[in-house]
């Protein structure tokens, strides 16, 4: 498994490529004229699912620190980036340095990213004009590269489409990507030029620009009286999602009975507010947000829901903002 890790070999599976977004960026990019570089090839799948895609392009340039099929050509990219390409359809090794550390594994020197992901992303913009990128789904909440960044599509698993695993290269839709995490993924399109806003998608569904997006999240609060892991607390909440459907909630406190607060939990908390709470007016104030934003600014984490969406975490900033007296929410 650490070996796996090591070189983020985690193989994509499901096919984005037939999704509307890809098929746009693919015309923009006239794809079909272009030798389009992977520079974090494996085993060549990412071909296989253009193909499948019924997409072309006029040839592929593999590389590969670790090549897992033939054709590839053994090189660090991270180290020494291919160049002379216009075109780059990658899904680049992801690592974060807190596991990197903490399983001893090396991180690369040179960055200052929290994941691998990010520095081989900002290599491949660096090189190349278009780049399409399959990366974690938390990549849309980092503000990172969203100069370029034209859609970013949520890529959610879809449970009818598993019947279509293992990728059947004709499947419908995006089936399970990736066979051994269940990590939340998205496919991010970018262009050579700035872009004035990023459009958002949960695979073929459209869903709003991103700045359009984050007009109906409650100003951002400062407010340190808000006090959160306090054991007498006069606010309680449930931070993510259960298995079965958008359940995020401020509760009475009393319903989390003798839950211990933990300093370092993210996931159920009593709250300390100085003033008297609106527990229904909170509940719908987070119900307006979740809706109107697509849940796009809070974390997804592995495992999808029943009602087939991502499990969501809301963070404590946010929580901030949503329970601070002084904030409304925007319409
Ligand atoms: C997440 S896998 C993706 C494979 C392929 N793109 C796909 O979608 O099936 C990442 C790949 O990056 C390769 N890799 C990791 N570090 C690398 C480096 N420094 N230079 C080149 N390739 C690297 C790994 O060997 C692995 O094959």
């Amino acid at each position: 498994m650490d070996e796996k890790r090591a070189s983020g070999r985690y193989y994509t599976r499901g096919n984005p490529f037939q999704l509307e977004p890809f098929l746009s960026w693919a015309e923009a990019s006239h794809l079909e004229q272009q030798v389009a570089l992977e520079p974090f090839a494996g085993a060549k799948d990412i071909p296989q699912l253009i193909d499948a895609a019924n997409l072309q392009c006029r040839d592929w340039a593999f590389f590969d620190i670790k090549p897992g099929a033939k054709g590839i050509v053994q090189r660090d990219t991270l180290a020494d980036f291919p160049t002379g390409f216009d075109v780059c359809i990658t899904n680049p090794p992801w690592l974060a340095r807190n596991s990197a550390t903490r399983r001893g594994l090396p991180f690369p020197e040179a960055t200052r990213y929290d994941d691998l992901y990010k520095y081989a992303l900002e290599q491949c913009l660096t090189h190349c004009g278009w780049v399409a990128a399959i990366i974690p789904e938390a990549f849309i909440r980092s503000g990172l590269f969203l100069q370029r960044l034209q859609d970013f599509i949520s890529l959610v698993p879809q449970t009818e489409d598993k019947t279509n695993y293992p990728p059947d290269k004709g499947g419908r839709g995006v089936s399970v990507m990736f066979e051994d995490t269940e990590h939340p993924v998205g496919l991010a399109l970018f262009a050579p030029h700035v872009t004035p806003d990023v459009r958002i998608w949960r695979n073929n569904r459209f869903l709003g620009g991103l700045n359009e997006l984050r007009r109906h999240l409650p100003q951002p609060s400062g407010n340190r009286s808000i006090v959160f892991n306090d054991p007498d607390g006069n606010l309680g909440l449930i931070a993510i999602d259960n298995t079965v459907s958008a359940s995020i909630r401020f509760c009475p406190p009393a319903e989390l009975g003798d839950y211990p607060i933990r300093v370092h939990c993210r996931s159920i908390t009593k709250i300390g507010v100085p003033w008297d709470v609106d527990i229904d007016m909170l509940n719908d104030r987070l119900a307006t947000i979740r809706e109107k934003t697509h849940d796009v600014f809070l974390t997804a984490f592995k495992g999808i829901r029943r009602d087939g969406h991502y499990r969501r975490r809301l963070d404590w900033a946010l929580t901030r903002a949503i329970v601070d007296n002084e904030n409304g929410v925007k319409e």
